[in-house]
Order: C-alpha cells, then structure tokens, then sequence
C-alpha cells in the first residue's frame, strides 16, 4: 500500500431476507414528511411499494410522493424533484429502486435548498455541498452501481449531452441502505445481467491501475471471482437466493471506496460508457460491455503484468508456459468468453451508437489519467469503432 488515504463509510446497511423489518427503526431518526422516489413502476407490480408505504403509514409519516425517475436520470427530472422537496420542507428522501433512483434521490437532497444552479455547481464545478442536504434512505430493489452505500450521483443533462457522475462526501451518502436479496428476483434478465457486469467492471476500473502490491488488488481479485461464481447461477436461476445475495453484497463493495483504496484507479470504460449512455440512453452496464474489450485490449501492452495476473488470480489460468503477453491475452479471452455466457452486449451499435455519434461521443467522454494509457480522443475514436 503505497498511497495515504482516509476511509470512512457512513451507511449503516441492513442486509438479508427480514431486511425490511428494519425501515421503522430507522424512520424514528427523522422528521414525519418523507419524499418517497421510485422509478416507473417496477416496485408496484412486485409488492415492495405496498411493503414500504404500510410501513411509512404505521410510522405515521406523511407520504409525498415523486414517482417516475427514468433509467439515467436527467437533471430536467431532478430539479423538478427539488422543487417538490423543498415545497413540501421534506425531513427524508427514501429512494426505492435501483441506482437511477438512489443517484436522483442524492442529487435532489443536495439541490432542494441550492442557491445556485445545481449541475454548474456540482456536476460541472464538483464543489463540495455548502447549503442544507436533506437525508437520503434508500430501499434496494436493482443490485449493480453501488449507489446504495457510496456518494455516487450520476445525472444525464440531455440539453447538453452530457452524462456526469459526482461523487459526494459523506453527508450525502445514503444514511441507510435496506439490502433484501429477494428484491431483485423480479429485475428483468437484461438488467440483470447489465447489473452484474457493472460490478465487475466497477472492479475492474479499481484493478487495472498502478503496479504496487496493495490489499485492495487481493480484494478486488475475491469480488471479481464471487462475482463470475455467482453470475453463473443467477442467469440458471434468477431466484437462487444464495446467489442474487452474493451479487448484491458484491455490488455494494466494488463500489463502497474500500477496494481503491491506496492505489490510483482507471475509470476509463465508465467515461466512454457514460458519453455513450448521454448520446443512447442506454442501459449503463451494457455500454460498459460493449466498450470494455476493444478498451482493454488496446491497453494491455502498457499493464502486461497486471493482465496476466488477472488470468492467474480471477480466471484460475495455468500459464507457467506462456509469456507475459500470452497470459494477458488469455485472461482477456476468459473474460469475453464470461460475457458471451452470461449475455452483456459485446457490440455498441446495438445500443444506438452509429459512426455518426462516434466523434460526438468522443468529444463527451473526460480522458483520466489514473490508469495505464491515458487515451487521446483519437483513441477513443478507434476504441468506439471496434466496438460497433
Ligand atoms: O423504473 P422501474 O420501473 O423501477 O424499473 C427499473 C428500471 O427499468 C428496473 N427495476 C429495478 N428494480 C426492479 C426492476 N424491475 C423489476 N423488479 C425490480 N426489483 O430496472 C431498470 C433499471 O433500473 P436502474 O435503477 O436504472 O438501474 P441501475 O441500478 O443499473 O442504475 C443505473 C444508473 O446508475 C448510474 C448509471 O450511470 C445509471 O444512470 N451509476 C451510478 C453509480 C454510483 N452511484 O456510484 C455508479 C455506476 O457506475 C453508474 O454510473
Ligand atoms: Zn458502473
């Protein structure tokens, strides 16, 4: 571990198939107006509306409502949240859903009392939150982005095109996160499995970067093999409890800071894919999918050893009669094979890209430095058409 770092992680999860029973408890710590936020609907049709509005209602809460929080949500949606939050002077914001949800719930908590324009001050500007932040909760219905125990609030501004993540400190993290595997059952096999690709890409973004040994790889190398282990079972059988549990508790670490910790990170394929998902409105995991190969086989001769190690340690690949670079590219290979199994998008132009967008796209993605190449936009432009 060759970096100094703070760690600190705020919410207090509460994780298992009874998980629900623990909302009341929590809803004593707060004022009686709740802003109940959930997406277009998926929570009425599987019962977990009915779950938590009884329990919000023997609380003796005041309910106000703010449904219809899309896929990606945009800032359009956001600040019309806020407006409605700051109305209603709520005490709670409980999001119900999936990362959209939670990621909205963190932007209106920070932007219902803003004096300024939110997306200038936090999207663009990434200042830190000076003015009053309504507490956020937050009931998990969608395992993948990690929102539920991280600072993430990613906001799609279709006016500009752009899709920008700002990750918030600790007084916007959600407060509490309910965590019931069972949840998930009814998540279409799409999302699904866009979701479990997220977490591993998430890992990957965390893993792909330095060349100090440090814990955090250790750690990143069990996520990503629960990760394949369970993946495997879900996609058999979305309603083996044992694996959609695995999976959602993995989502919450790829994505809690813990597993960056001490090392630089890449954050490469989330750039390009979030440029993406603002030109597509695609769903984020598969945007993911689609870029990661062409992206990660363009940088692998810069992190040769960190690739092979990747087929040793996560695909369990004998390779004492390889070179470095064979090794790499059979951990690559293992991976894709992984995808095609579980069923991501492995092209782009599935997902609305044309070579008209491409140059668009590439003007939209932020080029990092953290990882083992930093891209120029031409590079993003041969690594978008690869992946067409
Ligand atoms: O809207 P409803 O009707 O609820 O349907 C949703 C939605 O269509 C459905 N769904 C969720 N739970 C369900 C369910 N359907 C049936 N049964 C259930 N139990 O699933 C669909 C997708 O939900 P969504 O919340 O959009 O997915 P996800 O959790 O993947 O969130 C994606 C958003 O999170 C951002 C992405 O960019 C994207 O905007 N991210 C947030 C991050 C963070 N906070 O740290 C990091 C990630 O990298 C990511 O960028
Ligand atoms: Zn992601």
């Amino acid at each position: 571990m060759l970096g100094n770092f703070v760690y600190s992680n705020p919410t207090k999860l509460y994780f298992g198939d009874n998980a629900i029973s623990f909302l009341s408890d929590e809803l004593k710590n707060y004022g009686p107006k709740v802003m109940l936020c959930y997406g277009g609907g998926s929570i009425k049709k599987n019962g977990i509306y009915d779950d938590v509005v009884r329990i919000l209602k023997e609380a003796g809460k005041q309910i106000i409502e703010d449904p219809g929080v899309m896929s990606n949500p945009t800032y359009e949606k956001m600040l019309a949240g806020s407006r409605l939050a700051k109305e209603n002077k709520v005490d709670l914001i409980l999001a119900v859903g999936g990362g959209s949800t939670i990621d909205y719930a963190k932007g209106v908590s920070v932007s219902a009392w803003c004096e300024e324009d939110p997306w200038e001050k936090y999207y663009v500007r990434m200042e830190e939150v000076d003015n009053r932040v309504i507490p956020v909760g937050s009931v998990l219905t969608m395992v993948g982005t990690g929102s539920e125990m991280n600072g993430g609030s990613v906001i799609t501004n279709t006016e500009q095109k752009l899709k920008i993540g700002m990750v918030f400190g600790d007084n916007v993290m959600p407060k509490f996160a309910i965590l019931n595997p069972k949840y998930t059952f009814t998540v279409p096999r799409y999302q699904m499995v866009a979701g479990i690709y997220d977490i591993f890409n998430h890992v990957c973004e965390q893993y792909f970067s330095g060349s100090d040994d440090n814990t955090s790889d250790y750690f990143s190398e069990a996520i990503m093999r629960s990760v394949i282990h369970a993946s495997r079972i879900a996609i058999k059988n979305p309603e083996d409890y044992e694996a959609r549990s695995n999976l959602m508790w993995c989502a919450s670490w790829a994505l809690n800071t813990l597993i960056g910790k001490g090392k630089s990170g890449d954050w490469e394929v989330h750039m390009i894919g979030q440029a993406m998902g603002a030109y597509t409105d695609a769903t984020h995991g598969m945007t993911l999918a689609a870029v990661s190969l062409p992206y990660y086989r363009h940088i692998m001769p810069y992190g040769l050893a960190k690739f092979a190690r990747f087929a040793r340690s996560v695909w369990d690949i004998e390779t004492s009669a390889m070179t470095e670079k064979q090794a790499a590219e059979a951990g690559l290979k293992a991976m894709e094979s992984w995808m095609k199994e579980i069923g991501v998008v492995l092209h782009s132009s599935e997902l609305g890209v044309t070579e008209d967008n491409i140059e668009g796209i590439a003007d939209a993605t932020f080029l990092l430095d953290g990882g083992y190449k930093t891209l120029s936009r031409e590079e993003v432009i041969e690594i978008l058409r690869e992946s067409l």
